[in-house]
Protein backbone atom coordinates (compact mmCIF):
# COMPACT_ATOMS: atom_id res chain seq x y z
CA UNK A 1 0.00 0.00 0.00
CA UNK A 2 1.21 3.57 -1.25
CA UNK A 3 0.87 6.34 0.86
CA UNK A 4 0.18 9.64 -1.37
CA UNK A 5 -0.81 13.55 0.00
CA UNK A 6 -2.66 14.69 -2.65
CA UNK A 7 -2.47 18.48 -3.33
CA UNK A 8 -5.02 19.04 -6.20
CA UNK A 9 -4.85 22.88 -4.89
CA UNK A 10 -6.70 25.68 -7.27
CA UNK A 11 -8.09 26.49 -10.57
CA UNK A 12 -7.34 23.91 -13.02
CA UNK A 13 -5.28 21.96 -9.95
CA UNK A 14 -8.33 19.73 -8.67
CA UNK A 15 -10.10 18.83 -12.43
CA UNK A 16 -7.27 17.65 -13.57
CA UNK A 17 -6.34 15.73 -10.40
CA UNK A 18 -9.28 13.77 -10.54
CA UNK A 19 -7.91 12.80 -13.55
CA UNK A 20 -4.66 11.25 -12.63
CA UNK A 21 -6.47 9.90 -9.14
CA UNK A 22 -8.41 8.19 -11.82
CA UNK A 23 -5.94 7.02 -14.07
CA UNK A 24 -4.33 5.51 -11.28
CA UNK A 25 -6.83 3.44 -9.91
CA UNK A 26 -8.07 2.31 -13.19
CA UNK A 27 -4.50 1.09 -13.52
CA UNK A 28 -4.02 -0.56 -10.04
CA UNK A 29 -5.10 -3.71 -10.08
CA UNK A 30 -3.55 -5.09 -13.67
CA UNK A 31 -0.26 -4.02 -11.83
CA UNK A 32 -1.34 -5.54 -8.07
CA UNK A 33 -0.68 -2.11 -6.70
CA UNK A 34 -2.70 -0.22 -3.80
CA UNK A 35 -2.79 3.72 -3.36
CA UNK A 36 -3.90 4.88 -0.26
CA UNK A 37 -4.92 8.75 -1.14
CA UNK A 38 -5.01 11.73 1.35
CA UNK A 39 -6.10 14.81 0.22
CA UNK A 40 -4.80 17.68 1.66
CA UNK A 41 -6.00 21.87 1.45
CA UNK A 42 -3.14 23.40 -0.13
CA UNK A 43 -2.42 27.08 -2.05
CA UNK A 44 -5.62 29.36 -2.19
CA UNK A 45 -7.63 26.04 -0.54
CA UNK A 46 -5.00 25.98 2.08
CA UNK A 47 -5.62 29.74 2.65
CA UNK A 48 -9.67 29.41 2.22
CA UNK A 49 -9.07 26.55 5.24
CA UNK A 50 -6.53 27.82 7.65
CA UNK A 51 -5.27 30.75 6.49
CA UNK A 52 -2.40 29.59 5.19
CA UNK A 53 -0.98 28.75 1.73
CA UNK A 54 0.87 26.07 3.50
CA UNK A 55 -1.04 24.53 6.78
CA UNK A 56 1.09 22.93 9.23
CA UNK A 57 -1.20 19.24 8.88
CA UNK A 58 -0.91 19.65 4.88
CA UNK A 59 2.86 19.95 5.71
CA UNK A 60 2.70 16.97 8.18
CA UNK A 61 0.46 14.98 5.65
CA UNK A 62 3.62 15.28 3.13
CA UNK A 63 6.20 14.50 5.46
CA UNK A 64 4.02 11.13 6.42
CA UNK A 65 3.92 10.13 2.80
CA UNK A 66 5.68 7.39 0.35
CA UNK A 67 4.74 10.39 -2.80
CA UNK A 68 3.05 14.27 -3.06
CA UNK A 69 1.17 14.93 -6.33
CA UNK A 70 0.39 18.42 -6.27
CA UNK A 71 -1.99 19.99 -9.42
CA UNK A 72 -1.17 23.99 -9.04
CA UNK A 73 -1.96 26.20 -6.87
CA UNK A 74 -2.61 30.46 -7.12
CA UNK A 75 -5.32 32.66 -8.81
CA UNK A 76 -3.05 34.80 -10.56
CA UNK A 77 -1.32 38.23 -9.39
CA UNK A 78 -4.73 40.15 -8.38
CA UNK A 79 -6.43 37.22 -6.54
CA UNK A 80 -7.34 38.24 -3.09
CA UNK A 81 -5.21 35.42 -1.77
CA UNK A 82 -2.26 37.35 -2.55
CA UNK A 83 -3.42 39.28 0.77
CA UNK A 84 -2.97 36.38 3.08
CA UNK A 85 -0.11 36.12 5.76
CA UNK A 86 1.34 33.13 3.36
CA UNK A 87 0.19 33.51 -0.32
CA UNK A 88 -0.40 30.12 -2.16
CA UNK A 89 3.12 30.48 -4.10
CA UNK A 90 4.53 31.41 -0.40
CA UNK A 91 3.20 27.97 0.49
CA UNK A 92 4.51 26.06 -2.60
CA UNK A 93 8.22 27.68 -1.75
CA UNK A 94 7.88 26.72 1.97
CA UNK A 95 6.79 22.95 0.71
CA UNK A 96 9.38 22.92 -1.58
CA UNK A 97 12.21 24.35 1.13
CA UNK A 98 10.44 22.31 4.20
CA UNK A 99 10.88 19.21 2.23
CA UNK A 100 14.51 20.01 0.57
CA UNK A 101 12.95 19.56 -2.67
CA UNK A 102 16.17 21.16 -4.35
CA UNK A 103 16.31 19.02 -7.59
CA UNK A 104 13.39 19.80 -10.22
CA UNK A 105 13.58 17.33 -12.86
CA UNK A 106 11.95 18.54 -16.19
CA UNK A 107 11.44 16.07 -19.17
CA UNK A 108 10.97 18.00 -22.68
CA UNK A 109 9.58 15.75 -25.54
CA UNK A 110 8.16 15.88 -28.54
CA UNK A 111 6.90 12.14 -29.28
CA UNK A 112 5.92 11.72 -32.78
CA UNK A 113 1.55 12.13 -31.45
CA UNK A 114 2.63 15.32 -31.03
CA UNK A 115 5.24 16.54 -34.48
CA UNK A 116 1.57 18.08 -36.03
CA UNK A 117 0.44 20.44 -33.31
CA UNK A 118 3.44 21.75 -32.74
CA UNK A 119 3.91 25.58 -34.04
CA UNK A 120 7.16 25.18 -35.00
CA UNK A 121 8.24 23.25 -38.07
CA UNK A 122 8.63 19.42 -37.64
CA UNK A 123 12.03 19.38 -38.91
CA UNK A 124 13.18 21.11 -35.91
CA UNK A 125 11.26 19.60 -33.42
CA UNK A 126 11.14 16.15 -34.69
CA UNK A 127 13.04 13.84 -31.81
CA UNK A 128 13.63 16.39 -29.43
CA UNK A 129 14.07 15.04 -26.32
CA UNK A 130 15.73 16.57 -23.22
CA UNK A 131 15.92 17.15 -19.15
CA UNK A 132 15.91 20.45 -17.90
CA UNK A 133 17.45 20.02 -13.85
CA UNK A 134 16.23 23.03 -12.20
CA UNK A 135 17.81 23.75 -8.90
CA UNK A 136 14.80 24.46 -6.48
CA UNK A 137 15.31 25.87 -3.31
CA UNK A 138 17.72 28.74 -3.72
CA UNK A 139 18.76 31.38 -5.89
CA UNK A 140 16.73 34.69 -6.22
CA UNK A 141 13.49 32.78 -4.89
CA UNK A 142 14.92 32.31 -1.58
CA UNK A 143 17.58 34.96 -0.92
CA UNK A 144 17.37 37.55 1.58
CA UNK A 145 17.58 40.72 2.14
CA UNK A 146 14.19 41.18 -0.17
CA UNK A 147 11.98 44.11 -0.11
CA UNK A 148 9.27 46.05 -1.68
CA UNK A 149 9.63 49.63 -0.66
CA UNK A 150 7.12 52.29 -1.74
CA UNK A 151 9.33 53.21 -4.77
CA UNK A 152 12.18 50.95 -5.20
CA UNK A 153 12.61 47.24 -4.17
CA UNK A 154 15.32 44.46 -4.07
CA UNK A 155 15.80 40.34 -4.40
CA UNK A 156 18.91 38.88 -3.66
CA UNK A 157 20.28 36.10 -5.51
CA UNK A 158 22.34 33.91 -3.31
CA UNK A 159 24.19 30.64 -4.14
CA UNK A 160 26.76 28.59 -1.83
CA UNK A 161 28.90 25.98 -3.45
CA UNK A 162 27.26 23.08 -1.68
CA UNK A 163 23.89 24.16 -3.59
CA UNK A 164 25.59 24.43 -6.96
CA UNK A 165 27.95 20.76 -6.32
CA UNK A 166 24.72 19.00 -5.53
CA UNK A 167 22.72 19.57 -8.39
CA UNK A 168 25.27 19.75 -10.96
CA UNK A 169 26.13 15.55 -9.61
CA UNK A 170 22.01 15.28 -10.64
CA UNK A 171 22.60 16.80 -13.57
CA UNK A 172 25.90 14.86 -14.39
CA UNK A 173 24.23 11.03 -13.32
CA UNK A 174 21.05 11.47 -14.92
CA UNK A 175 23.42 12.66 -18.22
CA UNK A 176 25.09 9.22 -17.98
CA UNK A 177 21.86 7.14 -18.24
CA UNK A 178 21.33 9.41 -21.48
CA UNK A 179 23.59 10.99 -24.22
CA UNK A 180 26.21 12.30 -21.36
CA UNK A 181 26.11 15.35 -22.53
CA UNK A 182 25.79 18.07 -19.81
CA UNK A 183 24.47 22.12 -20.84
CA UNK A 184 25.51 24.63 -18.11
CA UNK A 185 23.11 28.03 -18.17
CA UNK A 186 24.09 30.72 -16.64
CA UNK A 187 24.56 34.37 -17.23
CA UNK A 188 28.49 34.36 -16.02
CA UNK A 189 29.48 37.39 -18.18
CA UNK A 190 27.13 39.57 -15.30
CA UNK A 191 26.06 38.01 -12.73
CA UNK A 192 28.24 36.74 -9.79
CA UNK A 193 26.31 33.77 -8.59
CA UNK A 194 26.94 32.74 -12.50
CA UNK A 195 30.21 32.91 -12.40
CA UNK A 196 30.44 30.85 -9.77
CA UNK A 197 27.95 28.29 -11.16
CA UNK A 198 30.05 28.05 -13.58
CA UNK A 199 33.05 27.34 -11.73
CA UNK A 200 31.39 24.90 -9.56
CA UNK A 201 29.35 22.73 -12.31
CA UNK A 202 33.01 22.52 -14.46
CA UNK A 203 34.85 20.89 -11.14
CA UNK A 204 32.02 18.45 -10.88
CA UNK A 205 32.46 17.94 -14.37
CA UNK A 206 35.75 16.68 -13.83
CA UNK A 207 34.12 13.21 -11.85
CA UNK A 208 32.47 12.76 -14.83
CA UNK A 209 35.23 11.89 -17.59
CA UNK A 210 32.26 9.95 -19.46
CA UNK A 211 30.59 13.53 -20.02
CA UNK A 212 30.90 16.14 -21.86
CA UNK A 213 29.93 19.69 -20.67
CA UNK A 214 29.28 22.75 -22.22
CA UNK A 215 28.42 26.39 -21.10
CA UNK A 216 25.55 28.79 -22.11
CA UNK A 217 24.51 31.95 -21.31
CA UNK A 218 21.19 32.43 -20.62
CA UNK A 219 19.59 34.58 -23.40
CA UNK A 220 21.54 32.75 -26.25
CA UNK A 221 20.16 29.09 -24.58
CA UNK A 222 16.60 30.60 -24.81
CA UNK A 223 17.23 31.18 -28.55
CA UNK A 224 18.78 27.79 -28.92
CA UNK A 225 15.41 26.12 -27.51
CA UNK A 226 13.14 26.82 -30.36
CA UNK A 227 15.98 26.82 -33.05
CA UNK A 228 17.67 23.78 -32.34
CA UNK A 229 16.01 21.48 -29.26
CA UNK A 230 16.91 19.05 -30.28
CA UNK A 231 21.28 19.58 -29.62
CA UNK A 232 20.13 19.31 -25.77
CA UNK A 233 20.26 16.41 -23.72
CA UNK A 234 20.77 17.71 -19.82
CA UNK A 235 20.28 20.97 -19.01
CA UNK A 236 21.55 21.99 -15.87
CA UNK A 237 20.35 26.09 -14.66
CA UNK A 238 19.49 28.12 -11.84
CA UNK A 239 15.90 28.29 -10.04
CA UNK A 240 14.59 31.10 -12.05
CA UNK A 241 16.37 30.39 -15.16
CA UNK A 242 14.97 26.95 -15.15
CA UNK A 243 11.36 28.14 -14.49
CA UNK A 244 11.69 30.21 -17.73
CA UNK A 245 12.91 28.46 -19.91
CA UNK A 246 11.47 25.32 -18.90
CA UNK A 247 7.75 27.05 -19.97
CA UNK A 248 9.61 27.97 -23.30
CA UNK A 249 10.06 24.50 -23.95
CA UNK A 250 6.35 24.14 -23.83
CA UNK A 251 5.95 25.51 -26.88
CA UNK A 252 7.60 22.82 -28.58
CA UNK A 253 5.43 20.18 -27.91
CA UNK A 254 2.55 22.82 -28.40
CA UNK A 255 1.57 23.46 -24.76
CA UNK A 256 2.07 23.53 -20.95
CA UNK A 257 -0.43 20.94 -20.88
CA UNK A 258 1.29 17.77 -21.82
CA UNK A 259 5.04 19.19 -19.45
CA UNK A 260 5.09 16.93 -16.10
CA UNK A 261 7.87 17.37 -13.41
CA UNK A 262 9.31 15.71 -10.33
CA UNK A 263 10.95 16.95 -7.69
CA UNK A 264 13.53 14.94 -5.50
CA UNK A 265 15.74 15.86 -2.14
CA UNK A 266 18.50 14.21 -1.10
CA UNK A 267 16.56 11.28 0.80
CA UNK A 268 13.01 11.64 1.44
CA UNK A 269 9.57 11.93 0.13
CA UNK A 270 9.42 13.12 -3.71
CA UNK A 271 6.82 15.63 -5.00
CA UNK A 272 5.13 15.35 -8.18
CA UNK A 273 3.34 18.24 -10.66
CA UNK A 274 3.39 19.72 -13.80
CA UNK A 275 5.39 22.74 -14.97
CA UNK A 276 2.30 24.53 -15.63
CA UNK A 277 0.17 26.67 -12.55
CA UNK A 278 -3.59 27.07 -12.05
CA UNK A 279 -4.84 28.90 -15.24
CA UNK A 280 -7.41 30.79 -13.82
CA UNK A 281 -8.30 31.95 -17.50
CA UNK A 282 -9.44 28.31 -18.32
CA UNK A 283 -10.81 26.90 -14.27
CA UNK A 284 -13.84 25.47 -13.86
CA UNK A 285 -14.96 24.59 -17.58
CA UNK A 286 -13.73 21.04 -17.78
CA UNK A 287 -11.50 21.69 -20.72
CA UNK A 288 -7.81 21.69 -18.99
CA UNK A 289 -5.65 19.52 -20.76
CA UNK A 290 -4.59 16.51 -18.05
CA UNK A 291 -1.84 15.12 -19.39
CA UNK A 292 0.48 16.96 -17.84
CA UNK A 293 -0.95 15.85 -14.64
CA UNK A 294 -1.83 11.94 -15.37
CA UNK A 295 2.30 11.78 -16.79
CA UNK A 296 3.52 13.63 -13.80
CA UNK A 297 1.92 10.77 -11.79
CA UNK A 298 3.72 7.95 -14.26
CA UNK A 299 7.14 9.97 -13.01
CA UNK A 300 5.96 9.22 -9.55
CA UNK A 301 5.49 5.33 -10.42
CA UNK A 302 8.78 5.30 -12.36
CA UNK A 303 10.77 7.13 -9.64
CA UNK A 304 9.38 6.68 -6.24
CA UNK A 305 8.13 2.86 -6.89
CA UNK A 306 10.29 1.73 -8.98
CA UNK A 307 6.45 0.89 -11.22
CA UNK A 308 8.33 1.01 -14.62
CA UNK A 309 5.98 -0.95 -16.35
CA UNK A 310 2.61 1.04 -14.93
CA UNK A 311 4.86 3.85 -15.88
CA UNK A 312 4.87 2.82 -19.42
CA UNK A 313 1.76 1.74 -19.99
CA UNK A 314 -0.05 5.04 -18.85
CA UNK A 315 2.49 7.31 -20.90
CA UNK A 316 1.68 5.14 -23.64
CA UNK A 317 -1.72 5.32 -23.57
CA UNK A 318 -1.77 9.15 -23.06
CA UNK A 319 -0.01 9.28 -26.35
CA UNK A 320 -1.83 6.58 -28.18
CA UNK A 321 -5.05 9.13 -27.23
CA UNK A 322 -3.41 11.70 -28.73
CA UNK A 323 -2.42 10.25 -31.56
CA UNK A 324 -6.03 9.24 -32.25
CA UNK A 325 -7.14 13.43 -32.32
CA UNK A 326 -8.73 13.14 -28.78
CA UNK A 327 -6.94 16.12 -27.67
CA UNK A 328 -8.02 19.03 -25.71
CA UNK A 329 -8.53 22.87 -26.56
CA UNK A 330 -4.80 23.83 -25.67
CA UNK A 331 -3.82 21.15 -28.65
CA UNK A 332 -6.78 22.26 -31.18
CA UNK A 333 -8.96 20.01 -30.08
CA UNK A 334 -12.06 19.94 -28.24
CA UNK A 335 -12.32 16.78 -26.41
CA UNK A 336 -13.59 17.64 -22.55
CA UNK A 337 -11.00 17.13 -19.81
CA UNK A 338 -13.18 14.26 -18.27
CA UNK A 339 -13.07 12.49 -22.42
CA UNK A 340 -9.76 12.99 -22.52
CA UNK A 341 -9.06 11.23 -19.62
CA UNK A 342 -11.59 8.59 -20.00
CA UNK A 343 -10.16 8.25 -23.62
CA UNK A 344 -7.06 7.44 -21.63
CA UNK A 345 -8.63 4.75 -19.41
CA UNK A 346 -10.12 2.89 -21.92
CA UNK A 347 -7.06 2.35 -23.80
CA UNK A 348 -4.91 1.24 -20.29
CA UNK A 349 -7.98 -1.50 -19.37
CA UNK A 350 -7.72 -2.87 -23.12
P1 LIG B 1 -0.38 29.05 -16.09
O1 LIG B 1 0.66 28.02 -16.30
O2 LIG B 1 -1.40 28.79 -15.06
O3 LIG B 1 -1.13 29.32 -17.48
C1 LIG B 1 -0.48 29.80 -18.64
C2 LIG B 1 -1.32 29.50 -19.88
O4 LIG B 1 -1.27 28.10 -20.16
C3 LIG B 1 -2.80 29.84 -19.69
O5 LIG B 1 -3.34 30.33 -20.89
C4 LIG B 1 -3.43 28.50 -19.36
O6 LIG B 1 -4.78 28.38 -19.72
C5 LIG B 1 -2.56 27.53 -20.14
N1 LIG B 1 -2.49 26.22 -19.49
C6 LIG B 1 -1.73 25.90 -18.40
N2 LIG B 1 -1.94 24.63 -18.06
C7 LIG B 1 -2.82 24.12 -18.95
C8 LIG B 1 -3.43 22.84 -19.11
N3 LIG B 1 -3.17 21.79 -18.31
N4 LIG B 1 -4.30 22.68 -20.12
C9 LIG B 1 -4.57 23.69 -20.96
N5 LIG B 1 -4.03 24.92 -20.86
C10 LIG B 1 -3.17 25.12 -19.85
O7 LIG B 1 0.39 30.41 -15.79
P2 LIG B 1 -0.15 31.85 -15.28
O8 LIG B 1 -1.48 32.12 -15.88
O9 LIG B 1 0.95 32.76 -15.50
O10 LIG B 1 -0.33 31.65 -13.71
C11 LIG B 1 -1.59 31.42 -13.08
C12 LIG B 1 -1.38 31.10 -11.59
O11 LIG B 1 -0.69 29.86 -11.44
C13 LIG B 1 -0.54 32.13 -10.85
O12 LIG B 1 -1.15 32.36 -9.60
C14 LIG B 1 0.81 31.46 -10.66
O13 LIG B 1 1.51 31.90 -9.53
C15 LIG B 1 0.40 30.02 -10.52
N6 LIG B 1 1.42 29.02 -10.86
C16 LIG B 1 1.47 27.93 -10.05
C17 LIG B 1 2.34 26.90 -10.36
C18 LIG B 1 2.35 25.68 -9.48
O14 LIG B 1 1.40 25.43 -8.76
N7 LIG B 1 3.38 24.87 -9.51
C19 LIG B 1 3.13 26.96 -11.51
C20 LIG B 1 3.05 28.10 -12.31
C21 LIG B 1 2.18 29.13 -11.98
C1 LIG C 1 6.57 26.71 -11.07
C2 LIG C 1 5.88 28.01 -10.69
C3 LIG C 1 6.39 28.48 -9.34
C4 LIG C 1 7.87 28.80 -9.50
C5 LIG C 1 5.65 29.68 -8.71
C6 LIG C 1 4.18 29.46 -8.66
C7 LIG C 1 6.18 29.98 -7.34
O1 LIG C 1 6.05 28.96 -11.68
O2 LIG C 1 6.41 25.71 -10.33
O3 LIG C 1 7.20 26.65 -12.13
O4 LIG C 1 8.21 29.89 -9.98
O5 LIG C 1 8.67 27.94 -9.14
MN1 LIG D 1 6.91 28.19 -13.51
Amino acid sequence: MKKITVLAGDGIGPEIMNSAIAVLQAAAPKYEQEFQFDSQPFGGAGIEDSGKGLPSKTLASCQNADAILLGAIGGGVNSSWEKAEQTPEQGLLALRKALNLFANIRPISVPDALLALSPIKKEIVKGTDFIVVRELTSGIYFGKPRELQKTAAFDTCYYTETEITRIAHQAFQIAQNRNKKVTSVDKANVLATSKLWRKVVTAVSKEYPDCTLEHQLVDSCAMRIVQQPTTFDVIVTENLFGDILSDEASVLPGTLGVLPSASHSEKGVSLYEPIHGSAPDIAGQNIANPASMILSAALMLRQSFNEEKMAQAIEAAVFAVINEGIVTADLGGNAKTTEFTAAVINKIKA
